[in-house]
């Protein structure tokens, strides 16, 4: 059977953080850093994986995960195969400028980028939308990553130039265009985390316990008058007033975009920053420093994006001084790197 070739982009979540597993809105757009695939079925169980930046594997389908680089890909072909798109392994190469622990949903893009090339190579008909639900399956239960679903639906889904205000309760999404006067920059810290680390499935324990405590499953939908005044342990209420209180972030930005107010856009970022640092505390003292000297040097919004504990910052800066402001703060970050700009013009 012949090659089939797909290109899937990263994405950055512009703001909504750990809501999409708390039943409330996200905001992501595409990146033009992202990963081209090529996919050629082949007849036995055997799954051979070549990827830029990494060493080349031969697996099987049969293999458990082993946290070597290539589960998205044997785990996405196990799911393709119960799809019925391939009757068989696969031979799989990969190309990609999306640097992985980076909160970019480099393994999302990794694994819809398959079921997308097993989609054309077995002729099927499947959504993208139900590429993406296939595709968090990969991750929540080959993977073992607790994860949402925003990723999966940001890189199956978005088109450039527009972010993404995805409901993840009912998965119905709206793009909007992204703000003509300013450059969205996303910048690495310097600090590189696994979500298999166990930080990531520690906050979802963490919400699973609010849930529990309140009684129910979309903490972010809970009044956050409610969750301060409640008697529930401090932690897991912080926890619950970080999805309360963001979840409504997420909707002051959706209505900033629609009116091109970038202020109010920058503003719910720059709060969404102070959140996930005190309540949700998924951030680290060197991604708080970058935060503050983007906001310093003339950013209008800037936040730690992705799941946290390193990665990278997502900013909003007007176009026209873009130039000197990335260099002020990359002199004095010598570790953060400027991986991509995205704007809507
Ligand atoms: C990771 C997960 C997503 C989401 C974010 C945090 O990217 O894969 O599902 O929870 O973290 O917003």
């Amino acid at each position: 059977m012949s090659e089939v070739h797909v290109r899937v982009p990263g994405r950055v979540n512009l703001i909504g953080e750990h809501t999409d597993y708390n039943g409330g809105m996200v905001l992501p757009a595409a990146l033009s850093v992202g990963l081209e695939l090529t996919l050629s079925p082949r007849a036995d169980e055997h799954v051979m994986a070549r990827s830029n930046g990494y060493k080349d594997v031969q697996r099987s389908l049969s293999d458990a995960a082993n946290n070597n680089w290539s589960d998205p890909v044997v785990g996405a072909l196990r799911e393709a195969r119960s799809m019925g798109l391939i009757a068989h392994g696969a031979d799989v190469s990969i190309t990609s400028t999306i640097p992985a622990g980076s909160g970019l949903s480099s393994s999302a893009a990794l694994i819809v980028a398959v079921l997308k090339a097993a989609r054309e190579a077995g002729r099927g008909e499947q959504s993208n939308e139900e590429l993406a639900i296939a595709a968090r399956r990969v991750e929540n239960e080959y993977m073992g990553v607790p994860c949402g679903i925003m990723d999966q639906m940001a890189v199956a889904l978005a088109t450039s130039g527009a972010a993404m205000a995805l409901d993840t309760n009912t998965l119905e999404y709206e793009l909007f265009a992204l703000p003509k006067t300013h450059k969205i920059a996303v910048i690495h810290s310097g600090v590189f985390r696994k979500l298999t680390e166990g930080r990531y499935a520690q906050r979802k324990q963490e919400c699973d316990e609010a849930k529990a405590f309140f009684g129910t499953e979309d903490l972010c939908l809970l009044d956050p008058e409610e969750v301060t005044q409640s008697s529930f342990a401090e932690t897991p209420r912080k926890r619950a007033l970080h999805c309360a209180t963001e979840h409504r972030r997420v909707l002051a930005a959706i209505e900033a975009l629609k009116a091109n107010d970038i202020a109010s856009l920058g503003r719910a970022m720059n709060e969404s920053h102070v959140s996930m640092r005190d309540n949700f505390e998924m951030s680290l003292p060197a991604i708080d420093a970058l935060v503050s000297d983007a906001q310093k040097f003339g950013a209008t919004g800037a936040r730690l994006t992705g799941g946290g504990f390193g990665g990278c910052i997502v900013t909003c800066v007007e176009s026209a001084a873009f130039d000197d402001w990335v260099a002020k703060l990359l002199a004095v970050h010598p570790k953060a790197k400027l991986i991509d700009t995205v704007c809507g013009g």
